[in-house]
């Protein structure tokens, strides 16, 4: 643990240009900073540095935060490491917290986990190379075209048929075996310890930053299991960890789009053939904290799967976890029969890159592979196609998309788009879900709550003005929250450094961008009469509010009066007309 005090002090020494500069050429834009923005490809700057405020934002891709912020997301790093490389940098000394026994206790097993996992690691890597146990494994990859340098790569190894060779091999090295056991690599029965893989090849599971966290074992012959993995444990956790996401950072933070493929042969072969930003599952479905995970690296995504029926159903689960976390993803397809590998071992790299290319949307693929196994040629089958549709439409969170898509689903059904919506209108659409339930939904720039959000943070006076008319009487959603934490941290003292860690707790995605937006805007720190911008936002504020009311009318004429959305929109509705009645 790093004591508050010191996590400060490295704050107050650094100076985020500088930090920047060792990854991104910047110039000075006025009061800003301007340069390429590493977290996304661009070719025109949108990438801002502001010294006064500590902060950085891109307008091209929304990611900001303070030097914390910028050297976790770049170097891959968790807050403490990024906080000690900051350290290091400018000469400061951290001497941690005192630890408490039980944080000592587990920190000590995580260093043991890790020594385990290393010499676990290169065990089954020299059984891999030298001498005649490794040889059946040598010729498996020889036949798989796999070389030592891809080998390397991924520190592959081989588990020798042997009962108890890791066994031995941990305890020479004074492993405490029940630690070990925690790991599920190694087990205990009645005649004693014994390896978990036996004759198989293994793959090395790791973290995001190259730490072994668990293993893989492949048979080498066509025994069943084909694979089996190293369990669940304190460091494992199937369902967030991404195969290779080690080996592609670089290459997806260049790109900021990732590929995602079922097999570790498959991201092997792609790996081989050149193309580097491409993540595994290990043996699971892809989950929702997957989803967040690539969210947090990737802008984009394409899914990779086998052209069998289990491969299409995996896309099409997998569709539905990024619409929920409003990822543009796309469906690369693949010739009948063949799996990412098998394509690359027939076809040059060229190839598969055109086969990339013409990647569909995700949400195309499906309509289309719905509709090529049910061909709308009755009214039956049409209808059950649009029950097909509609929940996963109603996620399509870009309204432009939505649009479209209900333009050529009912082309492609020869329906009506009354007919469409009518079956849509039980339930909500997104547009309707952002004014039933204000709090989650994420809300897009606001020019005026951006405004005032400036005025909140720069102009003490206004401060006190905005506070005492109410917050939720001009703020909302996003904007109510930030506001919120804001006010909280400049109760306490009123200075840079305060707004600044302020980047460091905020959680939510959405509300961290809008953050670093309006603190690297110099146009909303220049000298401004306070008084009348305010009054300005307020009023075209609730005119917009007041604007709304229509379209809550508008909904409310569709839905179904006994739904409990049709009542949730009746009560803002009467409250905004209860507003303007007082105007
Ligand atoms: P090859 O068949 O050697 O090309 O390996 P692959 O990695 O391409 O495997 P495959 O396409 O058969 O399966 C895709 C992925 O599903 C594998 O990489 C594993 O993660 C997982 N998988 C396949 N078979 C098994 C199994 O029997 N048990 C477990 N736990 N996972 C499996
Ligand atoms: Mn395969």
């Amino acid at each position: 643990m790093i004591p508050e005090e010191k996590v400060r002090e490295v704050a107050e020494r650094i100076s985020i240009v500088e930090v920047v500069s060792d990854y991104v050429s910047l110039r000075r834009a006025g009061g800003n900073f301007l340069g390429l923005c590493p977290f996304h490809a661009e070719k025109t700057p949108s990438f801002n540095v502001n010294p006064a405020r500590e902060i950085f934002h891109c307008f091209g891709c929304g990611e900001g935060g303070n030097a914390f912020s910028f050297i976790m997301k770049m170097e891959g790093l968790s807050f403490p490491e990024a906080v000690k490389l900051l350290a290091r940098k400018s000469g400061i000394e951290i001497e941690e917290r005192q630890l408490t026994p039980s944080e000592i206790k587990t920190q000590d097993e995580y260093t043991q986990f890790k020594r385990i996992n290393d010499l676990t690691t290169s065990y089954y890597r020299s059984v891999l190379l030298n001498g005649q146990e490794g040889e059946p494994a040598r010729q498996y990859l020889a036949n798989r075209s796999v070389e030592a340098d891809i080998s390397d790569v991924y520190q592959l190894g081989f588990a020798p048929d042997r009962r108890d060779g890791l066994v031995k091999h941990l305890k020479n090295n004074g492993i405490d075996l029940d630690a070990a056991l925690k790991l599920g690599i190694i087990r205990k029965s009645d005649s004693g310890w014994y390896d978990l893989f036996r004759n198989r090849l293994i793959f090395p599971i790791k973290d995001a930053r190259g730490q072994v966290i668990a293993f893989a074992g492949r048979v080498l012959d066509t025994t069943l299991p084909k694979y089996i993995n190293s369990p669940e444990s304190p460091l494992y956790h199937k369902s967030s960890v991404l195969f290779g996401l080690d080996i592609a950072l670089p290459t997806i933070r260049t790109g900021n789009s990732v590929i995602i493929v079922e097999g570790y042969f498959d991201h092997l072969a792609l790996y081989r053939a050149g193309v580097k930003n491409v993540v595994a599952t290990c043996g699971t479905a892809l989950t929702g904290t997957h989803a967040g995970l690539i969210k947090r690296h990737a802008a984009r995504v394409y899914t990779l799967f086998d052209s069998d029926n289990a491969g299409k159903k995996a896309t099409i689960r997998s569709m539905e976890l990024f619409l929920e976390q409003r990822i543009p993803a796309y469906v690369i397809s693949l010739p009948a029969g063949d799996d990412p590998d098998s394509f690359l071992t027939a076809h040059t790299a060229e190839e598969f890159i055109a086969l990339r290319d013409k990647a569909r949307p995700a949400f195309e693929y499906f309509v289309r592979t719905l509709l090529a196994e049910t061909p709308p040629d009755s009214v039956d089958s049409k209808v059950r196609i649009i029950d097909d549709i509609v929940p996963r439409f109603r996620k399509i969170a870009d309204s432009i998309e939505r649009d479209l898509y209900e333009k050529e689903i009912c082309r492609l059904l020869g329906i009506t788009n009354h007919a469409f919506r009518k079956r849509m209108g039980g339930g909500k659409l997104p547009h309707q879900e952002s004014l039933v339930n204000e709090s989650t939904a994420t809300q897009p720039a606001d020019n005026i709550q951006d405004t005032l959000l400036a005025l909140l943070l720069n102009y003490p006076e206004a401060r006190e003005e905005i506070v005492r008319n109410g917050l939720e009487t001009i703020f909302s959603n996003d904007y109510l929250e930030l506001a919120r934490l804001v006010l909280n941290s400049l109760a306490d003292s009123e200075n840079s450094q305060t707004l600044c860690h302020l980047a460091e707790i905020l959680e939510k995605p959405e509300q961290k961008a809008l953050f670093s937006r309006i603190m690297v805007s110099e146009a909303y720190l220049a000298d401004i009469d306070w008084r009348s911008v305010l009054n300005q936002c307020t009023r075209s504020n609730e005119k917009k509010q007041l604007a709304s009311i229509k379209d809550i009318a508008a909904r409310l004429s569709i839905l179904d009066p006994s739904s409990d959305e049709y009542s949730l929109l009746l009560k803002q509705a009467d409250a905004l007309r209860t507003r303007k009645s007082k105007l």
